[in-house]
């Protein structure tokens, strides 16, 4: 069992701006150890670390490419991303249950520490692309709900409703 539980819309953490990492220690690696557990649990592609209460600049992803099939990266940064976009359907295990299309760059390329602390600058494309900036946007409190088109925004908003009556926290 991992030390830690998936946060759910609208938890304020997925709200904050996270913390960079300043040193990459066994508490780091622990915390890294802990996120893929969940997210394989969970049967998630990426997670990002505010998904389980840390606020911190950490994501981990799980594709079956080769180098990213348990990647984490640290303070990872988006160096560029392609003029070109795509639609493509999009969930988050923060928003359990909902789905819709999200519109965003095809490659980019990406820089971040691995859990060694060693720099790797990463030339992606297409689904990795993808959840690259799904994950980076969770690290400054962007959700994919935030990037959809009215359209889309409309599909969803009864079940967004729903869930946030049923993850906010009321005080009495
Ligand atoms: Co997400």
């Amino acid at each position: 069992m991992s030390n830690y539980t998936i946060k759910v819309y609208p938890d304020p953490v997925l709200r904050k701006i996270a913390d960079e990492v300043h040193e990459i220690n066994e508490g780091t690696r622990a915390l890294i150890k802990d996120m893929f557990e969940i997210m394989e649990e969970e049967g998630g592609i990426g997670l990002a670390a505010p998904q389980v209460g840390i606020s911190k600049r950490i994501i981990v992803l799980s594709l079956k490419e080769k180098n990213f099939d348990k990647m984490a990266l640290i303070n990872p940064v988006i160096v560029s991303g392609s003029k070109e976009t795509a639609f493509v359907e999009e969930g988050c295990l923060s928003i359990p249950g909902i789905n819709a299309d999200v519109q965003r760059s095809t490659k980019l390329i990406a820089r971040g520490l691995t859990r060694s602390g060693k720099m790797v600058e990463i030339t992606a494309s297409n689904l990795l692309t993808r959840v690259l900036l799904h994950e980076i946007d969770h690290l400054d409190g962007v959700l994919f709900i935030d990037r959809l088109s009215d359209k889309e925004k409309k599909k969803v908003e009864g079940d967004l409703q729903a869930l946030y009556q049923q993850y906010s926290t009321v005080t009495p």
